[in-house]
Order: structure tokens, then sequence, then C-alpha cells
């Protein structure tokens, strides 16, 4: 894959007619590093927010080593790499997928969320002795910006029956949870650590893992986040609380978080309506958040030739995606250059997380070039802590 500076010399070398993905691998590493450094226990990547290979080698520089797959295709995918270690956190899935993970890749951590899968992993895995079940349990998504609530979770009238049940068949015992993805305030892991607490003394059971999910938010126009070290400070004296000895372990399966920050997509304008522009990618590529949760990303314009526009007075601007649909529309508002228009170019950001891999080929659109990118991203939750780190401030 090419490498460049910057978007503008990828404009300049590349016509823009398919959109360009920009990968900053650079970017993942550091958000990794951080988690290792910071996360007080085991950081586990979830495969599903980008599982470009660029990206996957980017955050094992960073010395993460252990994987959620979710998936017999992220399985594969993950299990090809040396010295991964997988953890299949998918709470509902398929016998086959469950067998090939145990027999084929040895996995030994499965989650689960009620007794027919409990009896369903068990079956799959011949008995197995040496399971590490996770019971993850519902909780609400309250401080978060995308819901998870409903779809998985035990109720918490029947957790404690389920963790009883799981501690038989398993030889290490977790529960997990997930409070909703990008959540916006550390004091939602507090609080749900605290119920977890209360559940496990009602189950009258030893847990051997605490697992907080993902939900690590990354920086948005109109959604900044406080510091990332408030949500560790948070999980640290929850966790020391708990109901649980001295030898439980502490994970966390963050994606946002930690890729967020290392993609961008190069996009063209195709034509212009009045404060509305028609790009080349949309609710069906890579920019999936913008369509359906109305997110606004950061953006940068440039001309057909990669000098970029002037950003003093700026714009609001919808954007429709290259498909029929009219569902392809990101309503932002976009901060553009008051006189873009067709052949100029935009270079959206801080896509990495639920970006490519949410991307379909409905119309035939949905395929991307790739470059790698050495330049910053446009808004980061890493960089300010790696100026003071430089400085000598931390
Ligand atoms: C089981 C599980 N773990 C981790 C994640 C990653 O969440 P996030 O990207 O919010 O960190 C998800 C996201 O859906 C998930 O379902």
């Amino acid at each position: 894959m090419d490498i460049y500076p910057a978007a503008a010399e990828v404009i300049r070398d590349v016509p823009v007619d398919q959109p360009v993905l920009c990968l900053r691998p650079h970017a993942a590493t550091r958000a990794a590093r951080w988690f290792v450094e910071h996360f007080p226990g085991e950081t586990l990547y979830a495969v599903k927010a980008n599982s470009s290979p660029v990206i996957i080698d980017a955050l094992r520089d960073a010395g993460i080593r252990h994987f959620d797959v979710a998936s017999v295709t992220e399985l594969r995918t993950i299990g090809a790499l040396p010295g991964t270690t997988m953890h299949v956190m998918h709470p509902v899935k398929s016998r086959r997928f469950i067998a090939e993970a145990y027999y084929d890749f040895g996995v030994r951590t499965f989650a689960l969320d009620s007794e027919a899968e409990l009896e369903k992993i068990e079956d799959a895995t011949g008995g197995a002795k040496d399971l590490t079940l996770i019971v993850r349990v519902a909780c609400p998504s309250t401080y978060s910006e995308i819901s998870l609530e409903g779809k998985f979770g035990a109720p918490w009238n029947e957790a404690p029956a389920l963790i009883r049940g799981a501690r038989q068949k398993s030889e290490t015992l977790g529960i997990s949870f997930h409070g909703g993805s990008q959540m916006m305030c550390a004091a939602g892991y507090g609080q749900v650590l605290r119920n977890v607490s209360q559940q496990i003394v009602r189950a009258a059971t030893m847990v051997d893992i605490i697992d907080v999910g993902g939900g690590f938010p990354a920086r948005y126009p109109g959604r900044e986040p406080p510091a990332l070290e408030s949500y560790m400070a948070e999980i640290r004296a929850a966790f020391d609380r708990m109901a649980v000895g001295y030898s439980c372990q502490l994970w966390c399966e963050p994606g946002r978080a930690l890729v967020a920050e290392a993609e961008s997509v190069i996009v063209k304008v195709d034509g212009r309506r009045g404060d509305t522009l028609y790009i080349n990618d949309g609710a069906f590529g890579t920019l999936y958040d913008a369509a359906h949760c109305k997110w606004v990303f950061p953006v940068q314009a440039y001309s057909s030739r990669g000098i970029p526009l002037d950003s003093h007075s700026l714009a609001p601007f919808g954007l429709y995606g290259p498909t029929c649909d009219s569902a392809d529309f990101l309503p932002g508002p976009f901060m553009l250059p008051p006189g873009i228009g067709e052949g100029d170019c935009i270079e959206i950001g801080n896509i990495g997380a639920y970006g490519r891999v949410m991307a379909g080929h409905f119309n035939g659109y949905g395929y991307h070039g790739e470059a790698i990118l050495t330049d910053e991203p446009m808004l980061s939750m890493y960089a300010d802590e790696e100026n003071r780190a430089v400085s000598g401030l931390r």
C-alpha cells in the first residue's frame, strides 16, 4: 500500500473517483499502547470495529494479544496470526462456530446470557471441563451515544441463577456487560460494576474475571468525551470495592477507542444542490454512523489538485451518498467552504471504528482505494497525552 504524508498528496496522486480509505496505523498503535499502559487489567480488541490487517498489525505492535471475535470469519482471520488468544464474546452463536473455535483454534472463552446458550456451549464442546465462561448481564445504555440495550444480557432477576449454573460448568468464570458504545461519562462503568457486585453476592459464587466490555469513547465534533483517565479511575475504584477475591482479573473489550482515529476517507463531490453535496461514499459505505446515527465527523475540503480550500469562513452542508436510496443522507451539518462544488474533495476524519466494516455494495458502490498516511488524525484522545509525556508533564 502506498504511503503519503497527508491527504493532499493522495489527492494529487490518485483520482478519487473511488473513495480512498486513509489508514493511520500509528494512531491505532498509540491508542492501543495507551490502553495497555493505563487499563488496570487485560485489554481485548473487539475485531468487529475494524478488521483491516494493517490496523490489526498496528494493534499487535502495541502489545494487544487478546481478541474478541464474533464470527467464524473473524475467528479464522485472527486465528491465522501467531501469538494471539481469541475469546468469543458473542452471547448467542451457532454450534458450528463454537465447535470450530474450540476444536480447531483452541478458544476456551465463550460468553453466554441464557441457560440455552450454556447447554449449547457444553454440547458443542463435548462437555469440556477447561472452559472460561463469561456470563453477560443486561445493563442500561444510560451514558452511551449508541444503545446496546435489549438484544443481549441476562436480566438482573435471572442472572444469579445463570452465574451459579455457569460456575458448575466452567473452569474459570467471568461476568461481562456492555453499557453501549461511545460512553460519554465514566460514571456508567462504576454504576454497572456496583450492580454486578450485588449480583455476585446474590449468586453466592466465586468469580474469576470481571469484563467491563467496550464503550470507551472517541472524539467527534459535538461529542467530546472527558479524558480517558477518568474512565480508568472510575473502573479501578469500583472494581476495588467489588465482592471478588484478590485474584479476580479485570478485562475490557474496546473497539471504537482503539481504532476510531486510525482511518479517514477521502471522497469526491459529484454534484451540488444548494447547501447539499452529492459525494461518492455514504450510508451504505464507510459513513454508516453519519447517516443512521446522524453523527458529525471532522472534515477538510480540498480542490481536485489537493490544495486545501480556504477554511476561514465555513458554511453548513448536508451530504448525499452515491446510491439511489433517499436514506443515503448524512445530515451533518458538515462545516465546509461556501464555494465547494463538483470535483472538489473532502477528507472525512475519525471513521476508523465501524466505518469500513459497515460498507456493502448496494447499487454497485462500496469499493475503496487504500493508502497509508503518516500525519495526525483530525481529532485525538491521545495526542495531548503523548505531548504531555514528551514534555514531562505527566
Ligand atoms: C461483545 C462486544 N464487545 C465489545 C464491543 C466493542 O464496543 P465499542 O466499540 O463500543 O468499544 C462490542 C460492540 O458492539 C461488543 O458487542
